[in-house]
């Protein structure tokens, strides 16, 4: 602690001295030294974890805010509140079923398929509880794709909400030929292949299951799958680790989000951008979220008003749903102080700020599976993020010339990649080290390997292509242009 501390002084001290003449004509100075001066502090947080093989997981913080603030509000849903205690309580319950009938054990990895309501974070948290790694299934997921998800996490056992359950009724023999066990979150079921859980969890303890289940010696495990569904072939499961997952939790706390807010999540959970920047987030804060079954242009405002909402996350179509909504009086009235998504077109974020008032929104770039991240800590319109001297000594990022018409890279004689100048558009690769490892999909080498890029500056290096082309302007800001090949986020 001691010797990151001074670390951190001593780093700031350097920005400072070096800014010193700067500072005067460069407006974003003092916002830029507090950006960084987080980022430092949360890495230190996550290299002492490193050093002393314990690390303290995102539910191990959850258990830790159950304990010191049982009583407030973590989650409401359909206009009910649960609190911390009561989510906590409700995993142990589920964690307790499967702990008594010994059917899973610590290091199974278990499929959740569920649309958005309490009882996916009450599974999801339970089943980290048993020490289980936890694959979300996209809910649109279909018939043979599905079955494909159970290959790529090695997952043998199946808990699906109870609305989706008929959805299911044409594999369920499938299910049963490759013996996955499912069960469904009723209380009886009219499928005899298919096992109920509420009935059990009725019965069950709702006592803690011993913290040995959950605890992880490393921030490389994998804690989670998430599906990136791309426009072609099957989904790829990207493996989510500890690491990625505390700092994905550390977004809305470094966009200077605190306990006193309260996170509106329209968007599906099992996509990360909702559970691990947004449950994640709202822990990691010690606040509230509300969680929405499915988002709705117009209900949004009234929920924000009745729910004192002070953050909402979004993905660039919410807001244009919201701006193309009949005007309303009073709709800048509202507590609303914050938005985190990505994907906000210039135009769109013009009219969302005449409309709805100065809300701060803030971009974040980064992809499910990616190394990098973004953020536009300034909020200026139109740019996914912000970099400068010291943000890149901290993430190893290059911007290289993209040939558009034969569809790759520019490579010179010598078989390396050219930067582009500044303003320039041009491919982003993250160079992949020990301090930015990238994890891959699940079950495919093939699909891993593609991602990357390798003998990009010299022999030997390996980065990761995001297929976004991307410009940095002469304030160092971040522009996305365009997306290129098969690539998604
Ligand atoms: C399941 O059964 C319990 C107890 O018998 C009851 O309290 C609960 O409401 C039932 N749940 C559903 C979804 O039917």
């Amino acid at each position: 602690m001691f010797f990151s501390l001074g670390w951190v002084t001593g780093l700031v001290a350097g920005v400072f001295a070096l800014h010193v003449v700067q500072k005067l004509c460069f407006p974003y100075f003092w916002k830029d030294v507090f950006y960084l001066v987080k980022v430092i502090r949360y890495g230190a947080r996550l290299e002492i974890f490193k050093i002393t093989s314990k690390v303290v997981t995102i539910i191990d913080r959850f258990v830790q805010q159950a304990e010191r603030i049982p009583t407030k509000p973590f989650l409401i849903y359909e206009g009910i509140t649960y609190t911390y205690q009561d989510i906590d309580k409700r995993s142990n319950t589920l964690a307790n079923v499967f702990l008594e009938q010994g059917t899973l054990k610590k290091g199974d990895s278990v499929a959740l398929l569920m649309n958005n309501e309490p009882d996916f974070i009450c599974v999801w948290f339970g089943l980290i509880k048993l020490g289980c790694s936890v694959a979300f299934l996209n809910t649109n997921i279909k018939s043979r794709s599905l079955l494909h998800c159970f290959n790529c996490c090695g997952a043998k056992t199946l808990i699906v909400g109870a609305d989706l359950l008929d959805s299911l009724e044409d594999i369920l023999p499938s299910f049963q030929e490759d013996s996955i066990s499912v069960w469904a979150m009723k209380n009886k079921s009219s499928h005899t292949e298919v096992q109920t859980l509420l009935d059990k969890m009725h019965q069950a303890s709702d006592k803690p299951t011993p913290p040995a289940l959950r605890a992880a010696t490393s921030l490389k495990a994998a804690t989670l799958y998430i599906f990136t569904s791309g426009t072609t072939g099957l989904p790829k499961a990207a493996v989510i680790t500890h690491l990625q997952s505390l700092k994905a939790a550390a977004g809305f706390w470094a966009y200077g989000g605190s306990k006193d807010d309260v996170v509106y999540i329209p968007l599906p959970l099992y996509h990360s951008a909702a559970s691990l920047i947004g449950v994640g987030g709202t822990i990691e804060m010690g606040a509230t979220c509300v969680l929405k079954k499915k988002f709705s242009a117009s209900q949004f405002w009234n929920d924000c008003r009745k729910y004192d909402v002070t953050i909402f996350q979004y993905i660039g179509e919410i807001c244009r749903y919201l701006c193309n909504q009949p005007k309303a009086e009073g709709e800048k009235k509202h507590k609303v102080q914050m938005g985190v998504g990505n994907g906000l077109r210039q135009d769109v974020w013009r009219e969302f700020h005449r409309r709805f008032g100065e809300i701060r929104m803030c971009e974040l770039y980064g992809s499910t599976e990616g190394n990098l991240c973004f953020m536009n800590h300034i909020g200026k319109i139109g740019a996914v993020g912000r970099s400068n001297f010291f943000y890149k000594l901290l993430f190893k990022y290059d911007l290289v010339r993209y040939d558009m018409v034969r569809d790759e890279p520019v490579r010179n004689r010598q078989g390396f990649c050219q930067h582009v100048n500044k303003g320039e558009t041009g491919l982003l690769l993250s160079k992949i080290s020990a301090s930015s490892p990238f994890f891959g999909y699940a079950g495919s080498k093939q699909l891993t390997e593609k991602k990357l890029m390798r003998n990009v500056f010299v022999k030997g290096d390996a980065y990761f292509n995001t297929g976004d082309l991307m410009a940095e302007d002469a304030e160092d800001f971040i522009c996305f242009k365009d997306r290129v090949g098969d690539t998604f986020r």
